[in-house]
């Protein structure tokens, strides 16, 4: 974690950080599952690797994303929208890792969202000056189903707003192996990623890698 900006107040794995009546930080609740997830991780990438996609105001997004799993979040000029193929192969998005479901369903089981099944896994990737901008998650059909999101690499500052886009937001920091989790209440709250900083971790170099296990369909 050398040079990373939070090292000297590394968090202590199994530590709740609450965000709101329904919405946690689960510190290090990945961290058992990485070594199995990782070449999971890689497997995925060379069927789909990440790409750039464009937003519906024709920006190419600075954040290159990927998914597994039975559907993936894809943007495009014709707007946000699931679909069960890439559209860059014209092939099923890769199946999701069991070892990815079993993750997702244990930190949701743990924030209080037992039997959550997610079908769909959004995979992001961050350099340092990549930032993803204040939105609400709700390209999804069913919102009683949580968001479960999974944090490795160089930590990131989490800005967790309210329910509209305007009046503020906490800033929380995510480590390596960080699982935030929000449903019920606080399903349709505005988020997004500060800056990343100039960091290096042992697994992912200078890169944060995000995954966000959704209930799309
Ligand atoms: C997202 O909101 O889709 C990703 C959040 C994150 O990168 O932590
Ligand atoms: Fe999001």
């Amino acid at each position: 974690m050398t040079g990373d900006l939070f090292a000297d107040e590394l968090p202590l794995a199994g530590e709740r950080m609450s965000l709101g009546p329904q919405s946690v930080v689960l510190r290090g609740f990945a961290l058992t599952f990485i070594d199995e997830l990782w070449p999971r991780l890689q497997q995925v990438l060379t069927q789909a690797p990440f790409r750039h996609m464009v937003t519906p105001g024709g920006q190419t997004m600075s954040v290159p994303l990927t998914n597994c799993g039975p559907l993936g979040w894809t943007s495009s000029r014709a707007g946000y929208r699931y679909r069960s193929d890439d559209p860059d192969s014209g092939l099923p998005w890769p199946a999701m890792p069991a070892v990815f479901m079993r993750l997702a369903t244990e930190a949701a089981a743990a924030a209080g969202f037992a039997g959550f099944a997610p079908d769909a896994c959004l995979i992001n990737r961050y350099r340092p000056g990549s930032r993803l901008t204040l939105h609400q998650d709700r390209n999804e059909r069913d919102f009683s189903q949580p968001i479960v999101s999974v944090s490795l690499g160089v930590s990131a500052v989490f800005l967790w707003g309210g329910l509209q886009r305007a009046g503020g937001t906490q800033r929380m920091a995510l480590f390596h192996g960080d699982v935030a989790v929000w449903g019920g209440v606080d399903r349709m709250r505005y988020h997004g990623i500060a800056p990343i900083r100039e960091g290096s971790h042992a697994l992912t170099g200078s890169e944060r890698i995000n995954f966000t296990f959704r209930k799309a369909g």
